[in-house]
């Protein structure tokens, strides 16, 4: 295994404010064009913020450089309404609707990486949920996703819950045991 996880808070606090734009200005996402924006224009402010942490991922060889990262933070998920999936909604700890959640909010690689990340990449946010959910509880993750990608995280372990209220994404769930 080539890849390395470096924090943003970390890269954030070891570099300069030109080199973090830098190296976000060079990472492009064609195929989801929301993953290259997120990174150049909101990562650091919601790190700042505490509303999510972002995780860079570091290929090593031939030398270091940024081929990806994911983004965790915590959403409500308003199960409401719901008819569909009730044996995975039973296990979802619902109150009035709400299910708490942990949020895989962004997932992607670099242009050009031919390299598999995203196993390495979920694993790593994996992990770091379940430390988060041994120390403050909550047991559901939950990602949006296009349908195109329906297939790659039910691979992953995750279930599909509904579509979101614009029917644009497809909203997928794993419920720790
Ligand atoms: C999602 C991602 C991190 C997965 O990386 P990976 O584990 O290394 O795997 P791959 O890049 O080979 O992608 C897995 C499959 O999903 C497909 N795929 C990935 N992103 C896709 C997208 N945005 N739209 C349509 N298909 C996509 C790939 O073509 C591939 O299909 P294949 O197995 O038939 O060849 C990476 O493909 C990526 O950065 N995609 C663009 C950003 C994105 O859409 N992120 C997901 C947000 S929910």
């Amino acid at each position: 295994m080539t890849f390395k996880i470096l924090p943003l808070r970390t890269f954030m606090k070891e570099q300069s404010e030109q080199k973090l734009y830098e190296t976000f200005l060079n990472f492009s996402c064609s195929r989801n064009k929301s993953v290259e924006k997120y990174l150049r224009e909101t990562a650091v402010r919601h790190e700042r913020a505490r509303i999510s942490r972002t995780y860079l991922i570091l290929d090593t060889e031939p030398e270091e450089q940024l081929i990806g990262y994911i983004t965790i933070a915590m959403k409500c998920l308003n199960v409401g309404g719901e008819q569909n999936n009730e044996e995975l909604i039973k296990k979802m700890n619902v109150s009035g609707d709400i299910a708490q959640s942990y949020l895989i909010g962004q997932l992607g690689k670099v242009d050009g990486c031919d390299k598999k990340i995203g196993e390495f990449a979920m694993d790593f946010a994996l992990d770091v949920i379940e430390d988060a959910s041994e120390l403050i509880g909550c047991r559901v993750v939950r990602l949006d996703c296009k349908d195109a990608l329906v297939k790659y995280y039910e691979g992953k372990g995750f279930s599909f819950l509904n579509k979101n209220s614009s029917g644009n994404l497809n909203r997928m769930v794993m419920v720790l045991a």
